[in-house]
């Protein structure tokens, strides 16, 4: 008997945000609700606290440091700051989708460079860049797929960028749930010299999407063109979030904790996935991209209205077939599993229904 539906709490079905299920660390909590008895003051507009402690935790000068209201708003800022150059820029197609719609609102040209299979085309962007990209987006690891590049392809990337004064942005957002041995991250082409800039965030592992803080470490003239356009939105940081990201940031045991569980139930989500017979592609981060052909809309609408679980249909940013599907807790995987394969059920039911006669 299905009974999951009457036991869930209100978030148990959020599997599309990819947040953190176990929520944030306590003493990031702590020190945002310390500062509730200052509620009346407006936050440090160069969050001084928060840029010294990314910058001591990423051994960056801080002139290299910029945060944002979460990474969204640095993308946006990105864009604006680009506005100036003349060449178009580029973002990957299939994948997270501000990086196209900030691009737009300002007005900035750009391509959309198609995927290798579930992979980004490096190639293509380095002869991209050689052709005359003046800015490229690269999600890494790439949201929704799950992939990560090579520490060839980011070095590849990054000299590209260096050799014909361009910008690459990597996209950074899940890097803390990929074991160090296992990241080629480009935090540290972004420590030195120029056109390379690399993008974090605190609303995925660090599990505080609500308070909107993310940054960006790089090339200091952009770090300085970004602060500029800030300029025009000064408290753009609130202090609850600059409070809770400093500390969240010292809490390494709630960063492992987040690491080793969510691999756990990573597992457990494709060993499932496995039973079920349905494909899904091998993934590093806090969610895996499921294949599920001809039906895969049908199924994340009727899981919605079954149960209120919500996972992301691709279909919008190109990926037609898929849902991609956060790693949540043991719990909410097992669920999961159970509610998919009784929609599966329901689809093949349907469709050999419609084959009758
Ligand atoms: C690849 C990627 N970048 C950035 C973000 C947005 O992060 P933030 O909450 O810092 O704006 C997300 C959130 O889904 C994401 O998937």
């Amino acid at each position: 008997m299905h009974t999951h539906s009457t036991t869930r709490t209100e978030h148990a079905g959020r599997l599309h945000l990819n947040e953190n299920p176990l929520g944030a660390s306590p003493d990031a909590v702590a020190a945002a609700e310390l500062e509730l008895r200052n509620i009346n003051r407006y936050p440090d507009p160069a969050h001084t606290d928060l840029v010294g402690a990314i910058a001591r935790h990423h051994l960056v000068g801080e002139d290299r440091v910029a945060v944002g209201n979460g990474t969204d708003e640095i993308i946006l800022m990105l864009a604006l700051a680009r506005r100036a150059d003349p060449r178009p820029a580029a973002v990957t197609g299939l994948t997270f989708r501000s990086y196209p719609k900030s691009l737009r609102a300002v007005g900035v040209p750009y391509l959309e460079l198609p995927p290798r299979g579930y992979r980004v085309d490096t190639d293509l962007l380095v002869d991209g860049i050689a052709r005359g990209l003046g800015l490229v987006f690269v999600c890494n690891p790439h949201n929704p797929t799950g992939s990560v590049l090579s520490a060839r392809e980011v070095q590849a990337l990054c000299a590209a960028a260096r050799r014909h004064d361009a910008l690459v942005v990597f996209d950074e957002a899940y890097a803390e749930y990929v074991p160090a041995e296992e990241f080629a991250s480009a935090m540290r082409q972004a420590a030195t010299g120029r056109a390379v800039c690399v993008m974090r965030t605190f609303s995925k592992a660090y599990g505080l999407g609500a308070l909107r803080v993310g940054y960006l470490v790089g090339d200091p003239d952009v770090v300085a063109r970004v602060n500029a356009l800030q300029g025009a939105f000064p408290f753009h940081v609130n202090r609850f979030a600059q409070a809770a990201a400093v500390s969240a940031l010292a809490d390494r045991d709630f960063l492992d904790i987040t690491r080793r569980r969510n691999q756990a139930a990573r597992a457990l989500l494709c060993h499932g996935l496995d039973d079920l017979d349905v494909d899904h592609v091998p993934s590093s981060t806090n969610f895996v991209l499921v294949r599920l052909p001809g039906i895969a809309s049908r199924v994340a609408e009727a899981l919605r209205r079954s149960t209120g679980t919500l996972v992301r249909d691709t279909a919008d940013m190109g990926l037609i077939d898929h849902l991609r599907v956060s790693v949540g807790t043991p719990e909410q995987m097992s669920a999961f599993l159970h509610d998919l394969g009784r929609e599966l059920d329901r689809a093949q039911g349907h469709q050999a229904g419609a084959g009758r006669p």
